[in-house]
């Protein structure tokens, strides 16, 4: 087995990483398709590098989990929370689908609910936030569509092919979600 069930939503569960996936992370991690649309596009990722991320994950209490189909146990890549903050019950959130024959199908709505889940019902977390490039018109549509709210923007701070963007953050407070799925 590559991948264990740890939280469960719909059609996909959340997984442990898996080390031995770093030739794959490598592939994505560099692909411009991809990274564009996220804060790491101008790293460069060799294999060492992935490897030893991957590696450090697994030995980690980091909340990085590999979002997996039911079906077929296939990864669909990633969904995670960092600075997680105990004492203020806050944190933000990322996902990543990167393969595009996975996209269209709603599976991030899957892997979105399921991290909410264990962020309020297990981290005891209160505020689970994010942060999304305003040319991102998908995710932002993405995270609306799950009740996420724009409470902010930062203005002209990021940097992709030759033009500025707008950074835009987004909460979700637990007595809201609680709420929403009344
Ligand atoms: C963001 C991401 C997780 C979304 O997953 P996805 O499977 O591609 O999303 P979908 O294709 O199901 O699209 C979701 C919704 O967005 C809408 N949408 C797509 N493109 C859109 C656009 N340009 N403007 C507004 N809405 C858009 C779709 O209509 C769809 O809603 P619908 O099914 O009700 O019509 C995925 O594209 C991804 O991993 N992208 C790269 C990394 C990334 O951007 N991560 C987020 C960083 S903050």
């Amino acid at each position: 087995m590559k991948y264990f069930p740890k939280v469960s939503w719909g059609n996909v569960y959340l997984s442990p990483l898996n080390p031995e996936d770093y030739e794959v992370f490598t592939k994505w991690m560099n692909d411009s398709r991809i990274t564009d649309w996220i804060t790491t596009w101008p790293m460069i990722f060799s294999l060492n590098w992935e490897k030893a991320w991957l590696e450090n994950v697994a030995k980690s209490w980091d909340c990085n989990l590999a979002i997996v189909k039911k079906d077929g146990d296939k990864v669909l890549w990633t969904v995670g929370l960092f600075h997680i903050e105990h004492i203020n019950q806050a944190a933000e959130l990322w996902i990543s689908i990167w393969d595009f024959e996975e996209h269209n199908k709603w599976y991030w709505a899957d892997a979105i609910n399921a991290i909410l889940s264990f962020a309020y019902n297990t981290l005891n977390l209160y505020n689970v936030y994010l942060k999304v490039k305003s040319f991102n018109k998908k995710a932002i549509a993405c995270y609306k569509k799950v009740w996420f709210q724009e409470i902010w923007t930062m203005h002209h701070c990021q940097y992709c092919n030759w033009e500025r963007y707008d950074l835009i953050l987004m909460e979700m407070l637990k007595p809201d979600r609680q709420e929403k799925n009344k």
